[in-house]
């Protein structure tokens, strides 16, 4: 079957309603406002309600997103979830979806796992599908609600995260040289150590005591993640900017996984590209995980940031460690 052009149709984004400040957390764990601005560059964070699962918020940007395309969820035969935080650990929390949003029986619906990567690695898969021919109208989702696996009285690791979700709606062109224009994906799996769930899979299910000592919750070496963010940020970005012979300053603009603003203005620094061409909201939701590209290529379109013709770089990394860039051509 041909190869086509695969290019984003529409994008939406949610994010819930409640807002955690720092100074609300500064009463529930040793941190202030000012530790947490200075070192991360986040002020708030969205914290999802507790009847509103994954697939709820899911929903919310897909529809935004399905609108946005002027598409109805009946025309979608492809439905890929990036997410970590699944409503149940079975079935795939896209099938949930696909119930709540209407997405017609017969399409294709999986979860794909990848961290915080994990929407440039669905985006690759969902575009590949596309290119195939075998698809027509994908709808990619990254959303998370990480406030269930944070351990809300370890102050190293609350304060960074936050619920959302992002979406968008893929299809094809027969135009050469636009959307998705190539994409870098890879993984170290030496550095699974740095961030982690210890228990609660198969390895070691959760027991009485594991909950007790929050071992269902994520742990981090914040120091070394921080490190390793930085580099294989900056290869993923320089190695598909090679292979497409392009030079940094071509990018119009690059959206970036938004974990901690100094990681962002590193990268900044390393490509030599102004902070002005980074679209950031870590400062509004902190690190949504797999929700945190889409929804911010979702604020960055609707600021009208994004024009036709402009070059975009995704670029993130995430646990595993994974990581992973993108090119799109508008
Ligand atoms: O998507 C991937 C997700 N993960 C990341 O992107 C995380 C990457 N890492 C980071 O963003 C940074 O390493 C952090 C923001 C997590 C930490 O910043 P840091 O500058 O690396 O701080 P640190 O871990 O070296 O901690 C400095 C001090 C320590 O105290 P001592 O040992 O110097 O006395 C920590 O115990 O800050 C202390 N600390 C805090 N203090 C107030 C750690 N967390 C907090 C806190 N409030 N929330």
């Amino acid at each position: 079957m041909p190869i086509r052009s695969t290019v984003i149709l529409g994008t939406g984004s949610y994010a819930p309603e409640r807002v955690l400040t720092n100074g609300e957390l500064s009463h529930t764990v040793d941190t202030s406002d000012e530790w947490i601005r200075t070192r991360s560059g986040i002020r708030e964070r969205r914290i999802a309600a507790p009847d509103e699962a994954t697939s709820d918020m899911a929903v919310q940007a897909a529809r935004r997103a399905l609108e946005d395309a002027r598409l109805a969820a009946a025309d979608i035969d492809l439905l890929v979830v990036a997410t970590m935080t699944p409503d149940l650990p079975m079935p795939a929390v896209a099938c949930i979806i696909q119930q709540k949003l209407g997405v017609r029986t017969a399409a294709a619906c999986f979860d794909l796992n990848a961290a915080c990567s994990g929407f440039v690695y669905a985006l690759d898969t969902a575009c590949a599908m596309i290119a195939s021919g075998r698809y027509q109208k994908a709808l990619v989702i990254g959303v998370e609600k990480l406030s269930t696996i944070v351990d809300w009285q370890d102050r190293t690791t609350c304060v960074l995260f936050g619920d959302g979700a992002g979406a968008a709606v893929i299809g094809a062109s027969s135009e050469p040289g636009i959307g998705l224009i190539g994409t870098r994906l890879g993984a170290s799996g030496d550095s699974v150590d740095l961030l982690y769930i210890s228990h609660g899979g198969s390895s070691a299910p959760s027991t009485a005591e594991s909950i007790a000592a929050r071992a269902h919750c994520m742990r981090m070496k914040g120091k070394e993640v921080f490190k390793q963010a930085v580099r294989v940020m900056d290869d993923a970005a320089r190695e598909i900017l090679e292979q497409h012979q392009l030079h940094a300053d071509q990018i119009s603009h690059v959206i970036p996984h938004q974990a901690n603003l100094r990681i962002i203005e590193a990268i900044s620094q390393y490509l030599e590209l102004p902070m002005d061409r980074f679209f950031v909201n870590v400062d509004r939701y902190g690190n949504t995980s797999a929700a945190s590209i889409p929804i911010a290529l979702d604020e960055a379109r609707r600021a009208g940031r994004i024009k036709p013709g402009d070059l975009t770089l995704l670029v993130a990394f995430g646990a595993g460690l994974t990581y992973g860039s993108a090119l799109i051509r508008w």
